[in-house]
């Protein structure tokens, strides 16, 4: 009797995978010219530069006063994913960027787990310059620079907004909800002329310290890839 050689299915999968098999079997036709464009509207690129110009000039600010760089935004400024932390720490004000110390690995790698990079969603905080001692922004920073972060989220248009952590979500949602009982859940909030789909979840500093509710957050981000838009 001849024995049938029946290939292995993991390996079967993973060798479609790996030769990318979407290619063999999908017969739409490949548009070569189309790439990821990052290129934005000169409307956007003006409103985004009027509002970095506005945060610039604030004058008697003692965060902005105690920081070396203003933390505006990163990310692609067309993309429907917006998301929002609370403030810049050490490493953000060096360089002038959100999320690029231990938090912002940590988020790199939750937007992996859901297959985006960081460079296509935007990122921004609730307040654009570091707190000294990394304290959380007081009540009165918030509410200098909320009519900030609201234009940042006008200008950006997301289709969804990822609010990280309480600051952010007691700062745009409102101060008298509890993460525990909001995050995981979506719903649609008007800010300025833009109407958004907003889910809150861990920030995730708070994920390093607490690792046992990271399985929350992935309840939450598997929300986020699974949301049509
Ligand atoms: N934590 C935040 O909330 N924002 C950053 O940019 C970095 C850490």
């Amino acid at each position: 009797m001849v024995k049938k050689n029946f290939p292995n299915p993991v390996k079967l999968i993973q060798y479609y995978n790996f030769i990318n098999y979407n290619l063999i079997y999908n017969n739409e036709a490949i548009n070569r010219y189309k790439k990821d464009s990052y290129e934005i509207s000169a409307d956007k690129t003006d409103n985004l530069e009027k509002l970095k110009k506005t945060i610039n000039n604030i004058k008697n600010c003692s965060l902005k006063y105690h920081a070396t760089n203003m933390v505006f935004g990163d990310g692609n400024p067309k993309s429907k994913i917006m998301l929002i932390g609370e403030a810049p720490g050490a490493n953000e004000d060096k360089e002038g960027m959100p999320f690029v110390g231990r938090a912002g690995a940590l988020l790199d790698k939750m937007l992996a787990a859901i297959e985006l990079d960081r460079k296509k969603v935007y990122i921004s905080n609730i307040v654009n310059y570091r707190p000294p001692e990394n304290r959380r922004p007081t009540d009165e920073e918030i509410r200098r620079y909320l009519p900030f972060i609201t234009k940042h989220i006008e200008i950006i248009s997301p289709k969804i907004l990822v609010l990280l952590g309480s600051t952010a979500m007691n700062a745009l949602i409102g101060s008298d909800v509890v993460i525990s009982k909001m995050r995981g859940k979506w719903i649609e909030k008007k800010f300025g002329n833009c109407k958004t789909s907003v889910i809150v979840t861990f920030h995730p500093a708070f994920l390093m310290r607490q690792p046992a509710q990271k399985k929350m957050a992935w309840i939450d981000l598997k929300m986020i890839r699974d949301k049509k838009i």
